[in-house]
């Protein structure tokens, strides 16, 4: 039956009529609520959702709803719940996710459905290099990043050999390759490169062999349930005062309360670090411990918060009309974003050109010690963006 609208009714379906933006953009979370990154998917909730509270709720002019599905960090699952968001909640915007064999599926099905997706962590190297794509952007960074970063700074250092390891999957390999590739360049030699199934924490065999080999570093990609256990055992076995342990900024991120003394002294490199005491990351930090008491304002808060000022970016060009995709997509990828990070810009590619901290963990902080390498941007090899 055809329903006739009067009175209000008709005078909000004409003010919204045709061509005219609704007052609603739909995001929808696709997070890990639950397993060894479950943390970290909350911190990019409680990130993202903070920026739109500072906004007072909108984000030019228009209420932003929220749609969330735990992608439990499987990759196997991942066209399934990807599809939970785009066809059954109609979602406008996806933001998601934090494991890149997830986030690997869950670009194919934004891209295939032509969705706006922000990535708020995985750091898969395909997604913005042979897969890249012009509804596809990042608040975080590729695998390659941290690593590369860190084996200049452990060359640096005067180390010459080197263990790398990680959970065997893309971005374990990634973040292990970035490190080989700038430790090697400066003349030290990765020996040997460990791995076991995510999200393993078996890693008493692997530390055995660590201490067999001798490198004099140990390079790891750990992060969520799996770091905190990696940096305890490391230490319990007793290797931390002959092998020098050091990682991409994961290891130690969101973790310290839990690693305690075990990770005292820790190096490792990330695009973020505690206490950076710039005005605008000072702000941030306070209205986040504000707000979520029981969380630390890390690096995944961060990149959650840097999603929503992405998405501001794109939709303030477009005066709030999501419908208008390559005009908010253009204005994205060219955006400045004041992030409490530092301010970034994107590649083509849409990854954050950033600089890269070295860091020290200190008591329950990642302590800056300088910037390791200033505006790193990810090669994104293979990309052709049309
Ligand atoms: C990834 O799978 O890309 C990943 C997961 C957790 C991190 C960083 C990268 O902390």
């Amino acid at each position: 039956m055809k329903k006739v609208l009067t009175g209000t009714a008709l005078a909000v379906a004409m003010a919204f009529g045709a061509g005219a933006a609704s007052a609603e953009v739909k995001v929808g979370f696709m997070l890990p609520y639950s397993g060894t990154f479950a943390q970290l998917g909350e911190a990019i909730e409680n990130g993202f959702k903070l920026y739109v509270q500072e906004q007072g709720g909108k984000l030019a002019g228009q209420e932003i709803t929220y749609f969330r599905v735990d992608d439990e960090s499987n990759p196997s699952k991942g066209p399934d719940n990807a599809n939970r968001l785009i066809k059954r909640d109609q979602v406008d915007i996806l933001v998601g996710t934090v494991h890149s064999g997830v986030a690997m599926a869950l670009a194919k099905a934004a891209t295939d459905s032509d969705t706006t997706l922000i990535i708020p962590n995985a750091g898969a190297g395909a997604i913005t290099g042979p897969l890249c794509s012009k509804n596809v952007f990042r608040s975080s960074f590729s695998n390659w990043q941290p690593g590369y970063a860190m084996g200049a700074a452990a060359a640096e250092k005067g180390h010459k050999t080197a263990v790398t390891i990680s959970w065997n999957y893309a971005a374990g390999k990634e973040s292990t390759d970035g490190f080989k590739e700038s430790f090697e360049k400066a003349g030290g030699k990765v020996v040997k490169h460990l791995t076991l199934p995510f999200p393993q924490v078996e890693f008493q065999p692997l530390l055995t062999e660590i201490a067999a080999t001798k490198p004099d570093v140990v390079y790891t990609f750990f992060a969520g349930g799996g770091a905190v256990k990696f940096v305890q055992d490391y230490a319990a076995a007793g290797l931390r005062k002959d092998i020098e342990l050091v990682g991409a900024g994961f290891l130690t991120d969101g973790t310290l309360k839990a690693q305690g003394e075990s990770a005292q002294g820790l190096l490792t490199t990330l695009h973020y670090a505690d206490g950076l005491n710039t005005e605008r990351d000072n702000a941030f930090r306070e209205n986040y411990k504000k707000n979520f008491p029981k969380l630390p304002p890390d690096v995944y808060a961060v990149q959650g918060y840097d999603a929503a000022q992405m998405l501001d970016a794109g939709l303030k060009a477009v005066g709030g009309d999501v419908a208008k995709k390559d005009q908010m997509r253009d204005a994205i990828r060219n955006a400045t974003i004041d992030s409490p990070r530092g301010k970034f810009t994107l590649s083509k590619s849409g990854n954050p050109v950033q600089d890269m901290y070295l860091r020290e963990v200190k008591g329950e902080d990642n302590v800056p010690v300088k910037v390791a390498v200033k505006a790193l941007a990810d090669p994104s090899v293979g990309c052709k963006m049309n």
